[in-house]
């Protein structure tokens, strides 16, 4: 069985790449929503969260954990690599494939505060993408929105205009959304930027799809999953009625699991 877990319900964008990739595994999501969110909280609080969840999703089985979290992959992967046998697949903002899509030589990232200011995503950046102009954002709000399962209409287009304004206008054409959480905002995230401005044509990248093809080369070398049909158990240390909402619409209809 396969664990991956988020501060909520972001990692499902990562659930859904991984159901495209080997649809016959067992999943256990797990959404920590009662700590959500993640991202202004400290690396010690994330790591011990992480910590308790890898513990939890052993003792029930789980030989791989997919940390679909980026803010908890920059404070917690080192230490469970270290205090756990088992592989675990972490996300980084995708800098790279970034930097080589821009047309304009300016790629915005939003993130949260704990991914932005961690070392790995230092060394990402420096390393992938010193060719270009790299500019920031905290996405201000977005998890916020996400959890309440308010993905479009003009309050959350109002809350993304003011993290998107700023990379926009630094002249960003590719934007990186490096928090699992933004994809589900990805259709107001580009309908804010070219309203912002009509003549550029934005890329979005998400990380998820690349998230799932390592996953997928670390399950296929340890068995072959062989259940025809996928076997999804969500959890959440909150109430999970968003949790569920979302997976419903996104992963359940778009795949008739
Ligand atoms: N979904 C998370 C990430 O990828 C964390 C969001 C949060 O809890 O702040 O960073």
């Amino acid at each position: 069985m396969t664990g991956i877990f988020d501060s909520g319900s972001g990692g499902l964008s990562v659930l859904r790449e991984m159901l495209k990739v080997l649809p016959g595994e067992e999943y256990l999501y797990f959404s920590d929503n009662a700590h959500c969110p993640y991202g202004e909280k400290s690396p010690e609080y994330i790591c011990e969260r992480a910590d308790e969840i890898t513990s939890m999703m052993l003792a029930k089985g789980c030989s791989v954990i997919v940390v679909a979290c980026n803010t908890a992959t920059a404070a917690a992967i080192s230490h469970l690599r270290a205090k756990f046998a088992i592989p675990f697949v972490g996300m980084e903002p995708a800098v790279k494939p970034a930097a080589a899509l821009t047309r304009s030589g300016v790629v915005g990232v939003l993130a949260t505060e704990g991914t932005l200011k961690g070392e790995k995503y230092h060394l990402t950046r420096d390393r992938y993408a010193d060719n270009v102009k790299v500019v920031e954002q905290v996405g201000r709000g977005f998890v916020e929105l996400v959890e309440s399962g308010c993905l479009e209409g003009p309050h959350a287009e109002a809350v993304v205009r003011e993290s998107v304004r700023p990379l926009v206008e630094a002249g960003a054409d590719t934007l990186v959304l490096g928090c699992t959480h933004y994809p589900f905002l990805s259709q107001t995230v580009a309908r804010v930027a070219s309203q912002l401005a009509p003549q550029t044509d934005f890329t979005l990248i998400d990380p998820a799809p690349a998230v799932a093809r390592r996953f997928l080369d670390i399950r296929s070398a340890q068995a072959p999953a062989s259940a025809p049909a996928p076997r999804v158990t969500l959890l959440a240390s909150g109430p999970d009625a968003t949790l569920k909402k979302l997976y419903h619409a996104f992963i359940t209809q778009s795949q008739s699991l």
